[in-house]
């Protein structure tokens, strides 16, 4: 059985305006945090002895932020108490401005082959916008560093909507990262979050996000050019050179069993979902004296199952596997959704082939119908 693990660093330099992930700035608490992480990684080693760890996801939150040996500390850990899979994906999130030559190399000797950067976009101006305590400049070096160490494979977090972003700004944002060399792009729509300060500001008209229209003409520029550029879609927001999919994301939308440790970390093992507290202090005080951390937990119900499972596998170009799901869940799709299924196919919306049910390139522009159709 295969699990994936994901460790959740959650320190930032600074909060950018538009993020609601749960992160602070007390950089202060950060050695007691990955001593702590440290021993819940430990600590709940045996309940997985059974399962082989195909992908480890350090994220955040900024994990570059650590200081120097603890991500080697995180990882050694995981390797001496779990069974890790010959060819596990070891990917680190990271933004541009904490990456130096001396972490990158303790990162690549601790086993990590996978740097996802932050970058959003290579506009100064764009990145001052919104909040990012970094320039292109910082993203330029942070590459090279990677690259001197002999990363290869290398995602950059780009986002698509920002307050004045025009189509000039995505062009140059795309052409630095096909020059670059990168393996991956995920490419986010802005999502504004309440409780955020760009929502105030858009709110009391100080900030002016571009209209749906041109946001979504920005989103076909970048299919575009990312297909010409030898970029698959292989999931709604994810592109990647052939065979640099992150196996770590598709896991996830596959519903493959996780684990997750550390403040604020989410699991999904044998259908039962939890959480870990969202406080830092309070995460570091229960591991400390051997107390739970756990702050919810609930076991999904077979249909809820259903619904995720075609929910997430529709967010994939691969779609969902008919076989399978029909074997997990004792349902053929093929049949319980007839009807819809022909509606959709006749609309061209969806297709089957190879015992894969997918979206079709029209059908991603309006997936949450089509996943309405297919889970009502
Ligand atoms: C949570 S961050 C963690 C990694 C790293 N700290 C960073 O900033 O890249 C991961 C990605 O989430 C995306 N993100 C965060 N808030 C978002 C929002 N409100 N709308 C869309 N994307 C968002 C950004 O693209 C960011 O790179
Ligand atoms: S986007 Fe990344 S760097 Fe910015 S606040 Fe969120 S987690 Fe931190």
């Amino acid at each position: 059985m295969n699990l994936g693990i994901y460790v959740h660093i959650p320190f930032c330099v600074s909060k950018c305006l538009y993020c609601n992930f749960y992160s602070v700035t007390k950089l202060d608490l950060v050695n007691d945090y990955v001593l702590a992480l440290v021993k819940e990684i430990k600590r709940e080693s045996d309940k997985y002895k059974d399962y082989t760890i195909d992908t480890i996801f350090i994220g955040g939150g900024t994990p570059s932020v650590l200081p120097t040996g603890s991500i080697s500390s995180i990882i050694n850990t995981i390797k001496k108490h779990y069974k890790i899979a010959p060819n596990c994906e070891i990917t680190i999130e990271s933004n541009p401005n904490t990456i130096s030559y001396t972490n990158a190399l303790e990162w690549q000797n601790a086993g990590v082959n996978r740097v996802s950067v932050g970058l959003q976009s290579t506009s100064d101006r764009l990145l001052k916008k919104i909040g990012r305590a970094h320039t292109f400049n910082d993203f330029v070096l942070a590459i090279d560093n990677l690259k001197k160490v002999g990363f290869k494979n290398i995602n950059a977090d780009i986002m698509l909507g920002l307050p004045t972003q025009k189509q000039g700004d995505l062009r140059s944002t795309l052409k630095h990262c096909f020059r670059l060399g990168l393996t991956h792009l995920s490419a986010y729509t802005l999502i504004l979050e309440e409780e955020t300060p760009l929502y105030d500001l858009v709110k009391e008209g100080k900030l002016k996000l571009p209209s749906e229209g041109k946001t979504l003409n920005m989103f076909n520029y970048l299919l575009k050019q990312t297909g010409l550029c030898g970029y698959n879609r292989y999931e709604v927001s994810n592109f990647s050179l052939p065979n640099y999919e992150c196996k770590h994301n598709l896991n996830c939308w596959n519903m493959c069993d996780y684990v997750g440790f550390g403040c604020a970390s989410h699991s999904f093992v044998a259908g039962r979902r939890f959480a870990n507290i969202s406080n830092v202090q309070e995460y570091i005080a229960n591991i400390s004296s051997s107390k739970s951390v756990l702050e919810f937990e609930e076991q999904i119900e077979k249909n809820e199952l259903i619904e995720e499972t075609i929910m997430l596998g529709l967010r994939t170009t691969r779609g969902i596997n008919l076989t399978l799901f029909k074997e997990k869940f004792k349902v053929d799709l093929l049949k319980s959704k007839q009807k819809q299924i022909e509606n959709l196919t006749n609309l061209g919306l969806i297709n089957i082939k190879d015992d894969y049910l997918f979206a079709t390139t029209q059908g991603f522009y309006v997936l949450n119908q089509i996943i309405v159709d297919l889970v009502e």
